[in-house]
């Protein structure tokens, strides 16, 4: 895969696929919400742009992790892109502690990252108002080196959800400072908003998002949850007091489940209305847990196989990482030189 650098050839945009990186951390398993949300849609992405998924070990770092259970979720994440339907051969799919250009750029961007801009990041204040006895310089730092990973690879589009706008701004804002300076070294990235991008709800109180941080397990759905997980959380998942699948403003729980349907189905919301007219909720939510647990199988099913061979796996991201060090190479290089640091020979 060649990744576009800026050039002349950007002027033949129309013919130009654009570069986007995403960076996934190793922590827990991603839910049903990050699923429908966000990941099923990346084998689409892959067919029109440059696409660059990081699993994002260095981050992790920033919150205390059990080394043994960091190295098994490591791998197992990046089974379970594969799974998703990342090809590594139309995608580049990579750890990013194997490429150490990004903690060198996060070096160098950060003498150009003022104190005051990263004491604003409300998920800095979040983090360190929930772990008081570890806020560490690498919290602090965090989108430092997100605009690092971010930046490397002349991203044109950074997929994130609403609660990574403030580090994207960030990078941005760091990016054109640099080239300010020095010259045009780094592309300036955009957020990307999915076009269609669905927004799943908690099943135990579905006016909060779903989240696998939940203190209750019944909230959110696993993406590697068993089928009789499956059916078992969504026929417990709270709803209202009336009896009617229809979506209507103050219906949270029914019309979570109504998208969620809609979504794994296919269906529009009336076919959904329409399908469960005169049913009870007991028969909806039975049908919405085994439409999901249908829809997640084949991610399931392929995530084990792979988990099965590690020689596969390593292939896929010793593979990766070495074109990303290749792209990202060349980027550091760049900074290095304009910042004036003398560089080391060619080995
Ligand atoms: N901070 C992101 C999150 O928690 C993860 C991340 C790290 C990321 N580097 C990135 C996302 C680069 C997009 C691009 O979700």
């Amino acid at each position: 895969m060649e990744i576009q650098e800026k050039s002349q050839e950007d002027t033949q945009a129309a013919i130009v696929k654009k570069n986007v990186f995403s960076g996934i951390q190793p922590t827990g398993i991603p839910t049903l919400g990050n699923y429908l949300g966000a990941m099923r849609n990346w084998p689409l992405l892959q067919e029109e742009y440059h696409c660059i998924y990081s699993v994002v070990d260095l981050h992790s770092l920033t919150v205390r992790q059990e080394p043994a259970a960091l190295r098994k979720q490591t791998l197992s994440l990046v089974a379970l892109l594969l799974a998703c339907g990342i090809d590594p051969e139309k995608s580049l799919l990579f750890i990013q502690s194997h490429v150490s250009a990004h903690a060198e750029l996060a070096w160098l961007l950060n003498c150009y990252t003022q104190f005051g801009e990263l004491a604003r990041m409300t998920q800095f204040k979040d983090k360190s108002a929930k772990h008081p006895d570890n806020i560490n310089a690498g919290l602090f730092c965090y989108p430092v080196l997100m605009a690092a990973d971010i930046l490397l690879y002349q991203t044109d589009l950074v997929p994130v959800g609403a609660d990574q706008k403030q580090h994207m701004e960030l990078a941005r804002d760091v990016a054109g400072r640099f080239n300010g300076i020095y010259g045009e070294v780094f592309r300036i990235p955009e957020p990307y908003i999915p076009k269609e991008g669905a927004r799943v709800m908690s099943l135990q109180e579905p006016a909060k998002k779903m989240s696998k941080s939940d203190e209750n397990p019944n909230a959110y759905i696993l993406l590697l949850d068993d089928a009789d997980t499956i059916l078992r959380k969504f026929r417990r998942a709270v709803t209202d007091s009336e009896a009617e699948v229809v979506y209507r403003e103050g219906k949270d729980g029914i019309n979570n489940l109504i998208t969620i349907y809609s979504i794994v189905t296919g269906k529009t919301v009336p076919e959904v209305e329409h399908e469960f007219a005169g049913k009870g909720y007991g028969d909806f939510k039975s049908a919405v847990g085994e439409a999901v647990a249908e829809a997640l199988r084949p991610v399931r099913e392929t995530y084990a196989d792979l988990l099965k061979n590690k020689d596969y796996l390593a292939e896929v991201y010793t593979k990766g990482a070495e074109k990303a060090r290749a792209i990202a190479g060349r980027t550091y290089g760049k900074a290095c030189k304009k910042l004036g640091l003398v560089l080391p020979p060619r080995p």
